[in-house]
């Protein structure tokens, strides 16, 4: 599908963003091995947790809208084939760390993206605790008892962080991560609040073997990473008043938020609340200052690696040469994430030069509507479509289609809102 975005004068009107995908999949796979029932309402509604859903459907779950039938620690049962986590790397991570830890083995495969990308981040781990995990193609279980390990990631990921964590539910023994920079935390606190015990230290997260999990009872609060691209559209595009209603803002996930208002967005939060250890709020934007131009590195590139891209967007729009580093991931996401922004912001017009790891871009620059390539990433496609927003004319964004990944309401959202 080809997306047609045009320039747009002003964003007015408030919003729900999708249910926050990192929490979805962790509330529908934790909710599988929980005791009873749980409740999981507000799900994100994109294809990726779709793929959470459907794997764990053929172990044996039953999922019927928001109620997870959960089938206990010991429960699931070996999927006939192998299991399909389409394009979903948390899918694929956070299962191999489960299913690593059952009696029985399980194939997991992907779709064309999917299966470039590396999965040696879990499998080492894995092997490590005594499972059977083997790559490509991903494969795991069927061995003996697992034990737990102090594992130091040598690359920030709470896909890896989670994997391991979920192995270490069935593990004799402690098993602790210890990070080098604060990933998201989201698999802490719902294990947590299930009952599990864990105990978050700093950097380090330490779990006990679990014998059972109490069923989840949560509202899912609203993406960060989907409200990120509001955030941006809404302070580049002037004259612009959006609200996003109950957005998650978990500490770990909002680190955007904070480099924007340090640069000189408007941003403000209302309503603070609690969503089962959760934090969410209402958030508030309008069309931004004098802006500084921005400076990322490792550890920050880290905390805000999903928002990336669109952050690109809103460098050239600011006066200087921002410089985007440390992101090196970036590059081993859906897509390369890297290369992508260069090519479709400069077709734009843009003065973005890729780097090994992240980008140096200088601006202001006008903005021209162009044809533009999202090859088939979900946040390259709506990244772009925040740029033509502020781009004179028209701008076509192929493989638009993308967005039913994350946000299936996206361009809906954007109509609404110019
Ligand atoms: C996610 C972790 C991040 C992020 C992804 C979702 C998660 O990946 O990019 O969109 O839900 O744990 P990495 O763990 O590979 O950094």
């Amino acid at each position: 599908m080809i997306a047609t975005v045009r320039s747009a004068r002003r964003l007015e009107g408030a919003i729900t963003v999708p249910g926050d995908k990192s929490i979805s999949h962790r509330a529908l796979i934790l909710g599988a091995v929980a005791s009873g029932e749980s409740r999981v309402r507000g799900l994100s509604a994109g294809a990726d947790v779709q793929s959470t859903a459907s794997c764990l459907g053929a172990l044996g779950v039953e999922i019927d809208g928001s109620i997870v039938r959960g089938r206990g620690m010991g429960g699931l049962r070996a999927s006939s084939g192998p299991l399909d986590c389409g394009n979903s790397g948390t899918t694929m991570r956070l299962l191999a760390g489960l299913l690593a830890a059952q009696g029985f083995s399980s194939e997991l495969i992907g779709d064309e993206s999917l299966s470039r990308r590396p999965m040696d981040r879990v499998v080492g781990p894995l092997k490590q605790m005594g499972a059977n995990a083997a790559w490509p193609p991903l494969r795991v279980g069927g061995g003996t008892g697992l034990h737990g390990i102090e594992y130091h990631p040598p690359v920030p990921s709470a896909q890896v962080k989670s994997a391991v964590l979920l192995a270490g539910l069935y593990a004799e023994g402690k098993t602790s991560v210890i990070e080098t920079v604060k990933t998201r935390d989201h698999t802490e606190l719902m294990l947590e609040a299930m009952g599990a015990t864990v105990t978050v230290d700093g950097l380090t997260v330490e779990l006990e073997r679990t014998a059972s999990l109490a069923p989840l009872d949560i509202d899912v609060p609203g993406d960060f990473s989907a409200a990120a691209f509001w955030l941006v559209a809404a302070g580049i595009v002037s004259e612009s008043k959006v609200k996003l209603v109950g957005v998650g803002v978990n500490p770990t996930r909002t680190a955007l938020a904070d480099l924007l208002t340090t640069a000189g967005f408007h941003l403000a939060r209302s309503k603070p609340r609690f969503e089962a250890r959760e934090p969410v709020a209402d958030l508030h934007v309008r069309p931004a200052g004098d802006l500084r131009p921005l400076r990322i590195d490792g550890g920050m590139a880290a905390e805000m690696i999903d928002e990336l891209p669109v952050l690109a967007v809103a460098a050239t729009q600011i006066a200087g040469t921002s410089v985007i580093s440390g992101a090196g991931e970036l590059r081993m996401k859906e897509s390369d994430r890297v290369a992508a922004m260069e090519a479709g912001l400069n077709a734009m017009g843009a003065d973005v030069v890729a780097q090994a790891d992240g980008w140096i871009i200088k601006g202001p620059r006008r903005l021209e509507g162009a044809r533009v390539d999202s090859v088939g990433d979900h946040r390259v496609a709506m990244a772009l479509a925040v740029a033509a927003l502020i781009a004179d004319g028209k701008t076509e964004i192929e493989g638009a289609e993308c967005v039913e990944i994350s946000y299936p309401a996206f361009f809906d959202h954007l109509e609404y809102l110019a």
